[in-house]
């Protein structure tokens, strides 16, 4: 088939290198000039395991392509994919205007059926939307072209979007027309195969079940992390919480692990979009709202127990910390605990020493070069002259630890672990304060 992808951003970048691997003809499309100069160069913008040799592949094998010219890309593809982004408005709302930008420009240029699919994340009610901008551009040209429009929300995760995408549980597409469940399941064939996965609804219904799967994804994690606070409080462990809830398959083991909140595009995005979608339709969506509000306070938590460790001095002390970006193999920091952290100890007058594998190069774009922020190229150097270490994201590499090297090299021997990476009585015993989510406080009590 021949495919159109609106936006080379990462969702766009993945779905079309995807499709192209499985012999779709795939031509994706961005207003970024210097994007796509870059693409036809060979060089990835983003991170993705496997993603760059993946697009080198089908580029040299004729089937994937980059470039500008909007017009050509539009007459290419039967299907037209919109995976453009959608930032959050002041208010918290998704900004819809790329997605109706694109849904103009196919409607200017298009000269037969075509089927437009909105990829991106868009609020309830969008794919309607761009079926109005399609009529209306349409109609200012005095064309009468058919067209259909469906629902067909990604489910990757950063750090696995293709498997996500080659092996995800669904495929879901919200439509009414027979025209384009045929050209939907001939586009995903190749996915397909083993079991069915397509799942076909109304359109609205594929809109809502993308926001409410990450709601419910954010709120097992916020509900975790509430027990997690009770448990320090309680002077239980969190980890034996967690291993005696899952247990139970009603509630799994997946998205229940005590942490120092969750970041990244999606999740705290979806969430707020969400809530602010029922804002406007007058419902007053409590839960929605309690997810993002104990999100936002187990953000600050490492900031409190480092405050707390040295008795609200942090003014000049260094901290070494681990992991930059929200999550393991990623180098995005969107929304990243380590920014909250980073920033809370600056204004306390302290200074960071950070390591993360993929995102110091990400840290620097942000932060620019300061005084207050060393970032090491090894794990270990950033302990030289530090005062405690902070783990905010839960790298492989950062699981083995010599914990008598660490007594030994911090000034202070304070560790905080936002991601309960350690057994704390293996950490104790090598002499060091163990501060941990929803364990470390209750456990260093006791043996007071
Ligand atoms: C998420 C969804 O998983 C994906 O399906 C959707 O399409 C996009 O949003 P992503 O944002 O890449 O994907 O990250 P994910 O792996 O889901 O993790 C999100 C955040 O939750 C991370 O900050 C992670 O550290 C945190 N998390 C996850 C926890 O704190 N505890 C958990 O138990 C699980």
């Amino acid at each position: 088939m021949k495919i159109t992808i609106f936006g080379s951003g990462y969702v766009g970048l993945v779905t079309g290198t995807c499709l192209a691997d499985v012999g779709h003809e795939v031509v994706c499309v961005d207003v970024d000039a210097d994007k796509i100069t870059r693409l036809n160069r060979g060089e990835v913008p983003i991170y993705e395991p496997g993603l760059e040799s993946m697009i080198r592949d089908n580029r040299e094998a004729g089937r994937l392509r980059f470039t500008t010219d909007a017009e050509s890309a539009v007459h290419f593809g039967m299907l037209q994919f919109i995976a453009v982004g959608t930032p959050p408005d002041e208010d918290g709302s998704a900004d819809l205007k790329y997605v109706l930008k694109v849904a103009e420009t196919i409607g200017k240029h298009m000269s037969e059926y075509k089927v437009v699919v909105d990829k991106s994340t868009v609020p309830v009610g969008t794919a309607d939307k761009v079926h109005e901008v399609l009529e209306r551009t349409l109609e200012a040209r005095g064309a009468e072209i058919d067209f259909d429009v469906c629902s067909n929300p990604e489910f990757l995760k950063e750090g696995a979007a293709i498997e996500d995408f080659t092996k995800g549980a669904r495929i879901i597409i919200g439509t009414d027309s027979e025209a384009v469940r045929r050209g939907m399941r001939e586009c995903y064939a190749p996915y397909n195969r083993n079991h069915e996965k397509l799942m076909f609804m109304d359109m609205r219904s594929a809109e809502l079940t993308k926001y409410a799967a990450n709601a419910m994804l954010a709120t097992k994690i916020s509900f975790i992390n509430e027990i997690s606070n009770l448990a320090e409080h309680l002077g239980a462990d969190a980890e034996h919480v967690r291993h005696g809830i899952g247990s139970d398959p009603r509630i799994g083991y997946h998205f229940i692990y005590p942490g120092c909140g969750y970041g990244g595009s999606c999740f705290p995005k979806d969430v707020q979009a969400l809530g602010q979608t029922a804002t406007e339709i007058g419902y007053e969506a409590q839960l929605l709202e309690a997810v993002e509000a104990v999100n936002l306070r187990q953000k600050t938590k490492l900031f409190d127990k480092l405050d707390q460790a040295f008795d609200r001095d942090l003014e000049g002390k260094t901290i070494a910390l681990w992991g930059l970006a929200f999550k393991p193999n990623t180098d995005d920091m969107r929304e990243a605990p380590s920014r909250e952290l980073m920033e809370a100890l600056w204004k306390r007058g302290a200074k960071v020493q950070a390591f993360d594998p993929e995102a110091a190069e990400e840290c620097r774009r942000i932060y620019g070069e300061r005084d207050d922020l060393i970032l090491a190229t090894r794990r270990n150097d950033t302990l030289e002259g530090a005062d405690a270490l902070v783990i905010c994201t839960e790298w492989k590499a950062f699981r083995t630890v010599d914990f008598d090297h660490l007594q030994r090299t911090l000034r202070t021997p304070v560790v905080v672990d936002g991601r309960n990476l350690f057994d704390p009585q293996s950490v104790k015993s090598a002499g060091l304060l163990y501060y941990a989510m929803g364990r470390g406080d209750s456990l260093r009590r006791q043996a007071a």
